[in-house]
């Protein structure tokens, strides 16, 4: 069976993916309880570089935690035995994994999992390169009801231009969870 990803992004009615440094300024708790439903079901975790590396996140796959049989994936277009050496500085149990667009598939393939589906919980600068070229990619976004631009809002800085189509829509309260995938190319 072909591995799927499922990203799992949060964003404000404009955008915004984090305040402060923190997704936790533009979640809510009917958000949350999804992303918990989407960690319960997989198999591995495809995180990005600056995600493994902030000392103020949780650690994901802390021992005597629900995942700590969870392998946890550090995926970068950087140099991966660089990014190696800094987590077992840290003493995280995260293995870092190099790519490029055109490796990606590959790398998905050979990546240690406990199940086909794997949930990637990026920052948007690595999930939108995921769904550019993983082809079984699904984005499950979340949109906050929620106006928020200041300074320290962030949006996405990725170049990329992505043609998507809609899988489904759900209404969770007042969250609404958008499912897209990458759109089929126009026929010749
Ligand atoms: N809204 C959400 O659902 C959500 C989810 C997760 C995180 N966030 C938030 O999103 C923000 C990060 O967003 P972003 O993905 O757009 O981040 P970004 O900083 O724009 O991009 C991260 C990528 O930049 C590259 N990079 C370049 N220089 C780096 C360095 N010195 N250290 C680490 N990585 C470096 C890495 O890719 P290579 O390793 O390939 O070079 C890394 O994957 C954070 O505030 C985070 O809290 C939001």
């Amino acid at each position: 069976m072909t591995r799927t990803i499922t990203i799992a992004l949060v964003q404000t009615i404009n955008g915004a993916y984090a305040h402060d440094g923190w997704s936790t300024g533009v979640s809510t708790p009917t958000d949350f309880a999804y992303f918990v439903s989407l960690r319960r079901r997989a198999g591995a975790i495809i995180i990005d570089r600056r995600t493994a590396l902030n000392p103020k996140l949780p650690v994901i796959n802390a021992p005597g935690k629900a995942l700590e049989r969870t392998p946890v994936h550090v995926l970068t277009e950087s140099d991966p035995q660089a990014l190696a050496a800094q987590l077992a500085e840290r003493g995280l149990n995260y293995h870092a994994v190099g790519f490029t667009p055109d490796t990606l598939p590959e790398v998905v393939a050979g990546l240690e999992s406990n199940s086909d589906e794997i949930l990637c919980e990026s920052g948007p600068n690595l999930a939108y390169r995921v769904l550019a070229h993983y082809p079984d990619t699904e984005l499950h976004l979340s949109i906050t009801p929620r106006y928020l631009h200041d300074e320290r809002t962030h949006f996405s800085g990725l170049d990329a231009d992505i043609e998507l189509q809609v899988n489904g829509v759900e209404q969770r309260g007042d969250q609404v969870i958008v499912r897209y995938a990458k759109a089929d190319p126009p026929a010749e």
